[in-house]
């Protein structure tokens, strides 16, 4: 999906980390279950952005930690993606909490820009 498409047409996957520190530390579950809620309740976010689990990126001492994967089709959903992919988009955010995860899903699903005071390097 190029940055020519409309910021409300792109898609996204969540990719929440749960392990093996994030989910046994940090329960990082329940956070993909806020996420998926908000998604299922939102109209401006159902069909274009999905969450799911994401077997640890490295940065474990940070979680709970999330990646904001834009996809370029909606086959991608269905793998994990390679660690150049996610380097060349900045879309990494630790210490999750729920809020943070509202924020996300309002502003950087809806507008397709980070968030500059959430977001940091991978
Ligand atoms: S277990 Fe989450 S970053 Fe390593």
């Amino acid at each position: 999906m190029s940055q020519s498409t409309p910021p409300k047409s792109r898609l996204y996957q969540l990719r929440v980390c749960d392990g093996p520190s994030c989910g046994v530390t940090h329960e990082s579950e329940a956070l993909v279950e806020i996420a998926q809620a908000r998604i299922d309740a939102d109209p401006a976010l159902q069909g274009r952005v999905g969450v799911c689990s994401y077997t640890c990126f490295g940065r474990c001492e940070d979680g709970p930690n999330l990646f904001v994967h834009e996809l370029s089709t909606d086959d991608e959903r269905y793998e994990d993606p390679d660690d150049d992919v996610l380097e060349e988009q900045r879309g990494f955010y630790p210490s999750l909490d729920a809020q943070k995860i509202g924020r996300i899903l309002d502003e950087h699903c809806k507008t397709g820009e980070p968030i500059t005071d959430l977001v940091d390097d991978y």
